[in-house]
């Protein structure tokens, strides 16, 4: 009995709080529509994904060399995790995405496991000419990937 009356006592008290008024941030203000393509326009699109997905490429190759395997490991992983929140955002890239996806990126993820260097490098150009035929099925085509030889990783 006391136990319900408990229970009564808490219902009652959460019953007679005043409506909660939305809640504004600093910048992300207006109504619930203005709020959500406030934020939607902040995460951008596909852009996004490939400014991070191309510091990664770089990083994943000086790795290979440095032979910092585990390290490897974490880019393809950021990488496809990456591609694929960018796909959620436009999923009109989601076909043109497949061999990249399905194909290039397991079959370099493959070559890491293994810790196998001179596949690495194989698939790793493989990988090359699957980012860049996306670019070309996706209208971007003057956007070429070039094997960052030269590049110096601030990771051993
Ligand atoms: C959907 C297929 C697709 C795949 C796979 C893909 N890209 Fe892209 N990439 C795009 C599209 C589309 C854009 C243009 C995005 C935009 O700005 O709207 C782009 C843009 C870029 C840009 C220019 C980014 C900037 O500064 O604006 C770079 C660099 C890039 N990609 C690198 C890569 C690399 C490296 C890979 C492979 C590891 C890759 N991309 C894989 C579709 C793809």
């Amino acid at each position: 009995m006391k136990n319900l009356l408990t229970i009564c006592c808490i219902v009652a008290l959460y019953a007679c709080q005043p409506p909660q008024e939305p809640v504004q941030g600093d910048w992300i203000t207006g109504t619930e529509e203005e709020k959500l393509e406030k934020i939607e326009d902040h995460f951008q699109g596909f852009g996004k994904a490939m400014w991070e997905v191309s510091y990664r490429y770089k990083e994943l190759y000086a790795a290979g060399k440095n032979k910092n395997w585990e390290y490897a490991e974490h880019h393809i992983e950021e990488i496809e995790e990456a591609i694929e929140l960018g796909l959620e955002r436009r999923p009109k890239h989601a076909e043109a995405s497949e061999h990249f996806l399905n194909v290039a990126l397991p079959e370099l993820e493959k070559a890491i496991q293994d810790r196998d260097s001179i596949l690495f490098f194989e698939k790793y150009e493989q990988m090359r000419v699957s980012c860049n035929a996306c670019h070309q099925m996706r209208d971007h085509g003057f956007i070429k990937v070039k094997t960052p030889e030269f590049y110096e990783s601030i990771v051993e």
